[in-house]
């Protein structure tokens, strides 16, 4: 069946009809994730991201969003289902996962930064990915790629703080660090997992925004898993929520309503909430 999606993929990009199969930056189609001892944590979901969109994900904890993002660049391969890319198709062999990583920065929420190197020299590991291991690790950094990554820093606000190293820095500044390595990887796709869960309120907004300001710069598609309902509101143009591993919600963050949150939060296994007629309804597991 990938196989299949993927030839036919590739013959329709010859074609030239390859947007009419992929509108979207990134389809998942009935996603799975069992882990051995039969947890569901993912459980048929789909999702069609559009390109330039900035969804959040919503869930209480264990509800299944960090495997789900991890499904999207395969970083946790799916036990059924697939993940297709805009102009890659579906990823159906180790080829086309690499190819689907490269268009794939991740933002984590304990940031993942070499905490001895500096700013600068983070910010220039998303570029790695452009260059052979080989080169990369010899050769001296091309002078693009280090103008790129101070360019980046410098986006974030950083640019006075490039030769910092990175253990030196505040937690707000290490994720600002985590924010400009994905922009030197020149990605388009963003995924953002609790990005802002280990900063202090104020410090997470303006994390956040920074985040959503420069996706929208970049017109980068973006799904980033949040706590926070309010930050939600603030910052996604879509809200998709996940309870037990299956979609309970996908409409605007305007229609995230205290019933509808309550719904998404609550901890028995979802079934649908009535809603007032024309308000999203919670989809029913
Ligand atoms: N590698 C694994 N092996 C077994 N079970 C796992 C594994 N990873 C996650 N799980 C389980 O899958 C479920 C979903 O976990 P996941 O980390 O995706 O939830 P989450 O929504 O990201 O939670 P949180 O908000 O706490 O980060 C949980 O019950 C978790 O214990
Ligand atoms: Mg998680």
């Amino acid at each position: 069946m990938r196989t299949a999606d993927a030839i036919r993929a590739g013959h329709d990009l010859k074609r030239g009809r390859r947007r009419r199969i992929l509108a979207a930056m990134i389809t998942l189609d009935r996603i799975s994730v069992e882990f051995p001892g039969g947890l569901r944590a993912v459980d048929g979901v789909s999702l069609r991201l559009e390109p330039g969109s900035f969804t959040v994900l919503l869930g209480r904890s264990g509800s299944g969003k960090s495997t789900l993002l991890r499904c999207c660049n395969g970083l946790q391969a799916a036990t059924a289902g697939t993940v297709a890319m805009d102009g890659l198709g579906v990823a159906a062999d180790r080829a086309a996962w690499r190819a689907l990583r490269r268009r794939t920065a991740m933002v984590f929420q304990s940031h993942q930064l070499l905490p001895r190197w500096s700013a600068f020299a983070n910010a220039l590991v998303g570029s790695l990915g452009r260059r052979p291991l080989l080169a990369a690790l010899l050769l001296p950094v091309p002078r693009a790629e280090a103008e790129a990554a101070l360019d980046a820093l410098a986006r974030v606000g950083l640019a006075e703080r490039a030769q910092a190293r990175v253990d030196r820095l505040s937690g707000g500044e290490r994720q600002r660090v985590g924010i400009a390595r994905a922009l030197v990887q020149r990605p388009a796709l963003v995924l953002a997992d609790e990005p802002v869960a280990s900063l202090d309120p104020a410090t997470a907004i303006q994390v956040l925004d920074l985040l959503r300001t420069v996706c929208r710069q970049d017109r980068l598609t973006a799904l980033v898993s949040l706590h926070q309902v309010e930050l939600a509101r603030r910052v996604a143009d879509r809200v998709v929520a996940l309870a037990h591993g299956r979609l309970v919600f996908d409409g605007p963050p305007s229609q995230l309503s205290d019933e509808v949150e309550t719904g998404i939060y609550r901890a028995t296994r979802p079934s649908p909430l009535p809603t007032p007629a024309g308000e999203p309804a919670l989809i029913g597991a």
